[in-house]
Parts: structure tokens; sequence; C-alpha cells
């Protein structure tokens, strides 16, 4: 019997975001282009009884908040781990332990990454042998980004963001994360975005920005072209809501970056080098600004949720 399974899965950086008009759902339609970077939280599941989870890692020490990265059934994780098991027709056994180094409502998919990470574990842990696209489909039950945080690399999504069509990006993009000590809730983002689009204050939405731009620039570079092809329908709100950012976002250019966007729904701040040595470098400045909790250094793309063996 397998005794312990381990996958990851990466973080994501929307490089292209157009959020078009709130939907009858309570979903906005999207026009996204995500791309995975090198920053990764593993789920490790071993055989048990019932179902239990622990988290470690980023954000979760004392004083993160049991809210932050709740360890029920409000759990990501826990629900994948649910959904699979009704899916597959085995009863929900695991003990889940799940160590971040993606920190929860900065804008980049980790608690995606934890749901597809959970799926791909629990499926080599149970047997469960379902084929890529019935996972993506439970993925998306659980989320907007997770069938992304599964497929990895770089797609073009849109729907609410869950549907994917792959991309072809032929080279490595260095990029430098600055993360907030305190998070940001993505609905409230949104509800912000409505809320200022209500007011005349931003465009309707009604036409989604074209995503061809961003994507030549993906494939061929150089880094300039991406650099002014880079877009995010939710920096505004995410700046309306935490002004701070602004101040976060000029430290960054001042550092020397190629350009620098809100991650998401932020509020972490994604800087586009222009290669590793320049983001190792603009990595070190940043910090030095001061102006962080953390700042790491990541490239992309980078494979979605796999075992790690
Ligand atoms: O799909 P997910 O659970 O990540 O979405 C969280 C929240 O973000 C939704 O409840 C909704 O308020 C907002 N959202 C949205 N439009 C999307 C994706 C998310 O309004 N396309």
């Amino acid at each position: 019997m397998t005794s312990a399974v381990t996958a990851r899965a990466p973080a994501k950086v929307n490089v292209h975001l157009a959020v078009g008009p709130l939907r009858a759902d309570g979903f906005h339609e999207l026009r996204t282009v995500y791309l995975a970077v090198s920053l990764f939280d593993t789920v490790t599941a071993r055989p048990s009884d019932g179902l239990s989870l622990t988290v470690s890692g980023e954000g979760t020490g004392p004083g993160a908040g049991a809210d932050v990265v709740p360890l029920d059934s409000r759990n990501l994780v826990w629900r994948a781990a649910e959904l699979l098991a009704r899916h597959a027709g085995v009863p929900a056994d695991a003990a889940l332990d799940v160590v971040k180094t993606i920190p929860a409502a900065a804008g980049l998919a980790g608690g995606s990454a934890d749901a597809a990470a959970t799926l791909v574990a629990l499926d080599a842990l149970w047997g469960t042998r379902a084929r890529r696209e019935d996972l993506a489909g439970l993925a998306a039950e659980l989320g907007s980004d997770v069938p992304f945080s599964l497929h990895g690399g770089v797609a073009l999504g849109s729907g609410r963001g869950e549907q994917l069509s792959p991309v072809l990006a032929r080279r490595r993009w260095d990029w430098v994360l600055g993360i907030a000590g305190e998070g940001l809730s993505t609905p409230a983002v949104y509800a912000e975005l409505d809320r200022l689009r209500a007011d005349g204050k931003v465009p309707d939405g009604e036409t989604l920005a074209p995503a061809e731009p961003v994507i030549a620039a993906l494939r061929s570079g150089p880094p300039q072209a991406l650099a002014a092809a880079l877009l995010n329908d939710l920096q505004a709100p995410a700046l309306a809501l935490r002004p701070a950012l602004r101040r976060a976002l000029r430290a960054v250019s001042d550092a020397g970056a190629a350009a620098a966007l809100v991650s998401g729904s932020g509020p972490t701040v994604a800087a586009l080098a222009d290669d590793e040595r320049g983001a190792l470098r603009l990595a070190a400045a940043v910090a030095g600004a001061g102006v962080f909790r953390t700042v790491r250094a990541v490239h992309g793309p980078v494979p979605g949720a796999r075992l790690v063996t």
C-alpha cells in the first residue's frame, strides 16, 4: 500500500486580466493570460481513517489568524478531497499536510494551487486514475483559478477563468514578487471594481481588452514588449482598497523594474525583470525599499500540479 504521496503546484501571475461586467451568477466574465511561476506549495497525503488537515509554512504561524487558512471544510484542500472521493466513489480517507510558500490572499492563487496539488496527490494515493480532463472538471467546481493551477505553463483563460487554452511561450520570464504583510479578499476587490464602474471612475468593461498583444510578446519577447502589453483591470480597485500599493508600485519602478503590476486581485506586486541576474538584482533593490514583507525572485512558465518523486 502507498504510504505517502506528495504533489506540488505553482503560484500564478496574470499578465493580462481583462474583467467584464458582473454576470447573473455573481462572477465576472474574464479574458486572462495566466503564467505559472516558480513558487510552489506542496501537499502530502497519507492513508488514514477519515479526513484530517494540517497547514504550515508561509502565513500560517502565530498571529496569522485561522481565518486566513481555515483547517476544516472551508479549506479548498478539504473540499478537493471530498469532491474527488465523491467522483471516484471511494471514502474520503486521508491525512493531508500542506506546506505553503505561496502566501494566502495575495493574488497568487495559493489556495487554488493547494486544491490542485490535493487532487493530484489523492488521485495517486487512492489509485482513482482520474483522467486529466476529469480532474480539470473537478478543479473548475472548486474555483475559477484551480484548473490553471492544475494545467500550469501559460494559458488563456475565459469564462470566469476556468476555461483554458494553452499558449506557447518559448522563453523564460523572470519576475520579482513583492508580497505585502496583509492579504486582500478577492470578492472585495471585484466588488470594488463594480463600485468604481457604477461611479463612472473606470471603463465599464463591456469590451474586454484583447489578449493578442500580450500573447505575442510572451512568445518572443523582448521584455520591453511584454512590459508594454501587461494589463490588469483589478489593479484600480486593489489600489482603491489598499492606497499603500501605489507607493509599493512606485518603489518597484524606482528599483529599476521594466514594468510592474498588481498580481490578480493583489496585493502582491509582480515586477518584470530582463533576465535571472536582473531579477536577483531587482529583488535586492526592492527588498531594500522596505515596502514589502517578503520579496521573491521567480520565473515562469513552470508546470502545473505534479507528483513529487
Ligand atoms: O472562483 P473563486 O472561488 O476563486 O472566486 C472567488 C470570488 O471572486 C467569487 O465569489 C467572486 O466574488 C469573485 N470572482 C468574480 N469573477 C471571476 C472570478 C472570481 O467575480 N471570474
